[in-house]
């Protein structure tokens, strides 16, 4: 089955207007197969928006409100994403959920409203360190993964990212084989709600990637490209990740 591979860069609170103009005077890629998006903070995705409409890049947001429209101060709806042409959007991001305190239902609840607007959330999941040690990977995992699909109408906009807490940022990485193992069980975790959308879904790997260890992630059979912190605010170190992807996913 192939899918088509995703490389999306998560800029988190970084950046500035004259950031973005160097680093699209500095993005020459040419990413073949590989749908790229960027996801910068809220306030800079219109200006975001006029470099990347031109180019192969596309564009959403790191959080979306689950909330319609109202009194919520700081929020932002799928409405307001849809407004500016975003076609992803991240949720749950590990951030979220160790930081500010986002549960499994608050990512079900925001996944619902993506879906529902037809934007395609890129659902986070993963483990900590001491999961990961008490061999609690994939059973945590699961348990996020069945915590949304049990509560969403599942459709071919549902995207899942797996990104140990503990890779991100770190430069720590799990192996080829761990990480293997964790996508081919969110697969099968999906084949139990439909078996057809399971095949076809995109699962990214995310903590850490770059251009020394992205080939050999993206070459396992359910790695269908990256979340990439770190290594996305550098133009030609992001251009080297995706072009990698168009080889090895
Ligand atoms: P990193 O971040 O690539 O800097 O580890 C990944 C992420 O948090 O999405």
């Amino acid at each position: 089955m192939s899918r088509s591979p995703l490389v999306v860069g998560n800029w988190k609170m970084h950046g500035s207007q004259g950031f973005i103009k160097d680093f699209f005077a500095n993005f020459q890629c040419d990413p073949g197969r590989v749908n790229v998006a960027i996801v910068p903070p809220y306030i800079y995705l219109p200006l975001l928006q006029t470099y990347a409409a031109n180019i192969r890049v596309q564009w959403g947001a790191q959080n979306v409100s689950a909330q319609q429209q109202g009194a919520y101060t700081g929020e932002v709806s799928v409405s307001m994403l849809q407004d500016f042409q975003c076609q992803y959007v991240l949720v749950g991001h590990s951030e979220r959920r160790c930081l500010y305190g986002e549960t499994d239902a608050d990512v079900r609840e925001k996944c619902k409203v993506a879906l529902q607007a037809g934007l395609q959330p890129i659902v986070c999941v993963g483990e900590s360190w001491a999961a990961r040690e008490a061999g609690e990977a994939v059973a945590v995992i699961t348990a996020q993964c069945e915590v949304v699909l049990s509560g969403i109408e599942l459709t071919d906009h549902l995207i899942f990212a797996y990104e140990p807490v503990w890779a991100i940022g770190t430069g720590k990485v799990p192996t080829v084989e761990q990480v293997q193992t964790v996508h081919a069980a969110i697969r099968r975790t999906v084949e139990k709600y439909d078996n057809e959308i399971a095949k076809r879904m995109r699962i990214l790997y995310g903590g850490s990637v770059k251009p020394s260890n992205c080939s050999d992630l993206f070459s396992a059979p359910d790695v269908d490209g990256g979340l990439i912190g770190g290594a996305s605010l550098q133009p030609h170190v992001f251009k080297e990740v995706i072009e990698i992807c168009n080889k090895s996913c």
